[in-house]
């Protein structure tokens, strides 16, 4: 097929996410490999986002496609989810034994929102409660009842939506600080929730989620001790945790989960994206050993046609057996301390550079139009230098996302650092962009 008639069919006859149909300019893309990104014109662009952050062992790895092949060879596609077949039983064990802790029990969605509302359905299951905190800087999803545990603005188009989530300020307020050190910033903010807790009334509030590293609204690793002191104080009023690691998880953060980083199980964990690295839709909501205890007297009354579906459990082991053998997640923490470095050097270099943040090879740079920090795009907002920024790592090759008046850096974890370092130079040469419109 020509490209640009592919490019008008699927314009003409499907519809983009998050946009006005008739704004959208979709990148034509014919097939990835690695790291890389092959237009139909040949062209290769570096993945710097591993697509939605999820691509996390780099495109078409040989082994999980062979394996992928293995399993239509043996004829077991599909099945409903009352069968039990040895890829459902291979991939639960597996999780078993890798997911920190007492979560052994997973039940299995075909993306992080599903794997969200699922984890919203075994809370209140549990509990008996039927509230929910969450917070604002966040994004769990965009099904009815996850578009309302996000607190960013893909929310608010979506209202009104499930009723019972109190949303709660984040450790991180986007113009303010609560303190000026960790421990201040932890005992305030955590001072705050207590407080909201008493309001909504501690009997009525199944659980919290977070995500452990907040995602796409900025990037934003926990202070330190946040995690242990967050998780004492739910416990306290018999309220359960929920780490959200759809995005942090699977090696991003430069561990296996996030929530390894603050020394804390989760009552629930969920996951999607990196657990097949996107090659095929699966979701996965996994439970402490006291919650499975308890939906084995209770029914969990949660289903869908395609939980546990076998092509994408045994994608999901071949997944994950690469990501051990290959050690990405060690090379998610080893390279997040090169590209600690170069955020650094670009920070000194470029004035419209106002600060880079990471956690393994989960990162993001925050522009500035001005020496007093000020942004070019604000909160939800967009700024044509911003566009152009993104256009011109487009035009050199680099592919990744810009969030306002910032822009992401997550390539996939089997990234070389040479590789890494081609990458920075793109971006180096880009931020000249930004630079000449600096205001000073
Ligand atoms: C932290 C987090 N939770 C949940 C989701 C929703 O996952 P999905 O798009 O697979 O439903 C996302 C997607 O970006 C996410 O980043």
């Amino acid at each position: 097929m020509e490209t640009q008639e592919m490019i008008d069919l699927c314009k003409q006859h499907s519809m983009y996410t998050w946009s006005a149909q008739g704004a959208v300019n979709p990148v034509p893309i014919e097939r990835a490999e690695g790291i890389y990104l092959y237009q139909p014109d040949g062209k290769r662009i570096l993945d710097w986002n591993s697509q939605l952050m999820s691509v996390n062992i780099g495109h078409s790895h040989p082994k999980v496609i062979a394996a992928m092949k293995a399993q239509l060879d043996k004829q077991l596609l599909y099945t409903w989810p009352g069968t039990a077949t040895e890829p459902r039983a291979r991939l639960s064990s597996l999780l078993a034994e890798i997911v920190p802790g007492d979560i052994n029990t997973f039940f299995f969605t075909l993306s992080g929102a599903e794997a969200n509302e699922n984890a919203i359905k075994a809370a209140r299951g549990f509990t008996g409660r039927h509230k929910i905190l969450s917070r604002y800087r966040s994004y769990h999803g965009a099904t009815n009842a996850t578009m309302q545990l996000t607190g960013d603005p893909r929310r608010l188009a979506n209202e009104p939506g499930m009723p019972g989530v109190v949303r709660i300020m984040d450790p991180w307020p986007l113009t303010w600080k609560w303190g000026d050190d960790d421990a201040s910033i932890v005992d305030a903010n955590l001072t705050y929730l207590e407080e909201v807790i008493h309001y909504e009334g501690p009997d009525t509030i199944a659980a919290m989620f977070i995500e452990t590293v907040t995602g796409t609204n900025g990037i934003l690793p926990p202070p330190k001790g946040y995690l242990k002191r967050l998780k004492a104080l739910l416990e306290k009023y018999g309220i359960l945790l929920v780490c959200d690691e759809v995005m942090a998880g699977f090696g991003r953060t430069g561990k296996l989960f996030a929530f390894e980083h603050g020394d804390i199980v989760p009552d629930i964990v969920t996951m999607a994206k990196g657990l097949t690295s996107s090659y095929i839709p699966l979701g996965a909501m996994g439970v402490s050993d006291r919650i499975a205890a308890h939906f084995k007297d209770n029914v969990f009354w949660g289903g869908l046609t395609y939980s546990a579906h076998a092509l994408c459990c045994a994608t999901a082991v071949a997944n994950i057996e690469v990501m051990r053998d290959e050690k990405l997640v060690e090379n998610s923490a080893t390279l997040g301390a090169v590209m600690r470095s170069e955020m650094d050097r670009l920070t000194e270099k470029h004035p419209s550079v106002k600060v880079g943040r990471n956690i393994g090879l989960f990162g993001m740079i925050d522009v500035q139009k001005n020496s007093k920090g000020e942004p070019f795009a604000p909160y939800n907002g967009s700024h044509p230098v911003m566009n152009q920024l993104g256009k011109a790592f487009m035009d050199n090759g680099l592919f990744t996302f810009i969030r306002w008046g910032s822009f992401m850096n997550n390539p996939p974890l089997c990234i070389t650092e040479e590789q890494l370092m081609e990458g920075f130079a793109i971006i180096d040469k880009c931020l000249d962009v930004t630079d000449e419109a600096f205001e000073g």
